[in-house]
């Protein structure tokens, strides 16, 4: 159960384990998180760090969250605790073919003028930044391969990153629980998954030819410079920075302009738009957006 916070008062916020998180307890851990993931929380998400963090402060045998910050930044020099607290305090919603129009704008625009371009580079580069569990990245190998059935693990190239190793791995293994299958339309749920039998029965298994296509790596979106050399056709990056401060967000969408191909795409989430970058972007679609420049 969750009390409403009393400023200053251990004992504000109560989780299940009667773990209480102090107001300058969420401020520094508050920008301990976004100093390290670019999250802004706002004041309202005490309770959501204090029951997140709880299972950290467990682990360690805490009782404050003053010492678990303090484990943090002093006592942490591998930086495990760091990822450990990141994989608790990140939200990952996601779903195969959210916001269906995006696949629609590739199936319907991007892939068939990238087939018809004589004079274009290979492989076709997609990348799913912020990828979660891996639904987003398995749905735009579907698209691609559907799109453009001749082509393989050779021609297509989809890079999926997310800071967090535990959606991560979930999204390398490809199982997925059978009522997600409902996601998927039924003639792809077909082609591209095998129903999951002894210790994987109830789920769904994404197929061999599916996941050559696809290759996880973590990756924080604050890194800088980004490791990829080779630029992208298309890139992803949804439902992330509208947890990230102007300033962050400003840097990120001149960074994917950098990391675009001249006339490549970048596909931001339903709430998240780019402001005051005409001469860089056009928009074509809804929360979708055009380098400018020749492909
Ligand atoms: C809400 S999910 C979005 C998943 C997918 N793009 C979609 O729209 O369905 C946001 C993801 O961003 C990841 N994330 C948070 N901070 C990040 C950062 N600094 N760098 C990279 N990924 C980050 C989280 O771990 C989470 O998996």
């Amino acid at each position: 159960m969750t009390s409403p916070t009393v400023a200053g008062k251990r004992g504000s916020i109560l989780d299940d384990s009667r773990l209480t998180i102090t107001d300058n307890e969420f401020r520094q851990l508050r920008q301990f998180i976004q100093d390290h993931t670019g999250i802004a929380l706002s004041e309202h998400k005490q309770a959501l760090v204090c029951s997140r963090l709880s299972k950290r402060l467990r682990h360690h045998g805490l009782q404050h969250y003053s010492d678990y910050y303090v484990l943090l930044v002093e006592r942490d020099p591998g930086g495990m605790e760091l990822i450990a607290m990141i994989n608790a305090i990140t939200t990952h919603k996601t779903e195969f073919f959210r916001e269906q129009h995006h696949f629609l704008f590739l199936k319907e625009v991007v892939f068939p003028s990238y087939q018809k371009n004589p004079n274009r580079e290979k492989p076709f580069r997609l990348w799913s930044a912020a990828t979660s569990s891996g639904e987003e990245a398995y749905s735009l190998a579907m698209t691609a391969l559907e799109a453009m059935p001749s082509f393989n693990e050779k021609n297509i190239n989809i890079l999926a990153t997310d800071i967090d190793t535990d959606v991560l791995s979930h999204a390398a293994n490809g199982i997925y629980t059978q009522s997600l299958a409902t996601q998927i339309p039924e003639a792809l749920l077909h082609r591209y998954f095998l129903k999951g039998q002894e210790s994987n029965e109830g789920k769904i298994l994404v197929k061999p030819l599916l996941k050559s296509l696809v290759h996880f790596h973590r990756l924080n979106l604050l890194d800088n410079p980004w490791p990829m050399h080779n630029k992208f056709d298309v890139i992803f990056c949804r439902n992330l920075l509208i947890y990230f401060d102007k300033a962050t967000q400003s840097d990120m969408f001149r960074r994917m302009a950098g990391a675009l191909r001249p006339g490549g795409y970048l596909m931001l989430g339903h709430s998240e738009a780019i402001h005051g970058m005409n001469e860089v972007f056009h928009a074509v679609g809804h929360s979708t957006y055009q380098l400018r420049g020749k492909s």
